[in-house]
């Protein structure tokens, strides 16, 4: 196994992709983002075309760990059977074929680790239940698309690379992700519950979700799933409570769960109106420190004012 300190990431463009790379410098490794291209050669020499089924690396660059995040946006489309079938491609075949690719490096040349992105929606609508990495996987397309993508990381695992799979719950940035889509409505005094609002949000906010990944690198001792939430999780009409005290907006305004369902379908049905209670078991048997533990001091602390 190597022992350098090349880092590659996969969906680096993305909203924890840009972020962790930007943070991967000063923890001492270099990032190489493995671009998505067709057939064209790129500074580092890495770059992959995940339909084509290929990907090309640099053997001049050893490396540390893959952290791989790339995956067509959950909920940047309707689900329609196309757009499942994009969303099941982009994750299950794209990191099929990373694993693959990692497996065929001769052994000197594969990386220690390969920390993956996974979601909790692999553990399906719960209600009130508690979910640790140990609770089965639940039904449902979220929750067969997380088990198959996990899945779908064996060649890698099989090749002797430590395989670890944050299963990420709504990671909270200004600039991205769900809660970059509400704070218009909120702002606008739109916000409110969803549904009857007593479904669970277990959401991590950035600078935490990057912390996990890069902590991941390090633990030799940390395998398979890891739950990526903070200990604060809340029901939903409590989140859009604090959200609303955070902007300094009223949140009296109820979307039912009819209109979510005529307007966003299965997608909607879950991912507004389905929650998860996840508890982060194993980042707590690592003593992770969390900076961002609770949603009342976390959103104003990442900039939502
Ligand atoms: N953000 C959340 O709340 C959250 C929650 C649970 C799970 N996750 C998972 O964590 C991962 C990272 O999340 P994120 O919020 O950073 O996602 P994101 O902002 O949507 O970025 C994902 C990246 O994946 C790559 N990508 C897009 N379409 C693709 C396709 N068709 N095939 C292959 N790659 C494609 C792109 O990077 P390149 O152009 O650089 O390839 C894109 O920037 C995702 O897989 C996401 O499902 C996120």
């Amino acid at each position: 196994m190597s022992s350098g300190q090349n880092v590659l990431v996969t969906g680096a463009t993305g909203l924890l992709g840009t972020a962790i790379s930007e943070r991967l410098p000063g923890e001492g490794f270099r990032c190489i983002p493995l671009e998505r291209k067709k057939g064209e050669s790129t500074p580092t020499g890495a770059w992959w075309d995940p339909p084509a089924g290929k990907v090309v690396l640099d053997p001049a660059l050893p490396l540390r760990s893959v952290i791989h995040l790339a995956g067509a946006g959950i909920a940047d489309k309707l689900w329609t059977k196309e757009r499942k079938g994009v969303l099941r491609e982009s994750r299950v075949d794209a990191t099929r074929t990373l694993a693959l690719a990692l497996a065929a490096l001769p052994p000197k040349d594969r990386p220690e680790s390969m920390v993956m992105a996974s979601g909790i929606g692999i553990y399906g609508s719960r209600g009130d239940e508690l979910l640790t990495e140990e609770s089965s996987d639940g039904d449902g397309f979220l929750a067969t698309l997380a088990r198959d993508w996990e899945d779908a990381a064996e060649p890698a695992r099989a090749a002797g690379i430590r395989v670890v799979a944050v299963r990420l719950g709504m990671v909270l940035s200004p600039s991205g992700g769900a809660l970059k889509k509400m704070l218009t409505p909120f702002r606008l005094g739109l916000g409110g519950r969803i549904g009857n609002g007593l479904q669970n949000v277990s959401w991590i906010a950035l600078p935490d979700a990057v912390g996990v990944f890069l902590t991941m690198i390090g633990r030799e001792d940390v395998q398979g799933p890891v739950n990526g939430v903070a200990p604060g999780c809340l029901i939903q009409r409590a989140f859009a409570r604090e959200l609303g005290q955070a902007l300094r907006r009223p949140t009296v305004l109820p979307v039912p769960a009819l209109a979510v369902k005529l307007l966003f379908g299965e997608m909607g049905k879950e991912l507004l109106l389905s929650g998860q209670r996840v508890e982060p078991t194993r980042l707590f048997a690592i003593r992770y420190p969390f900076r961002y533990p609770h949603l009342e001091g976390a959103l104003p602390a990442i900039g939502v004012v």
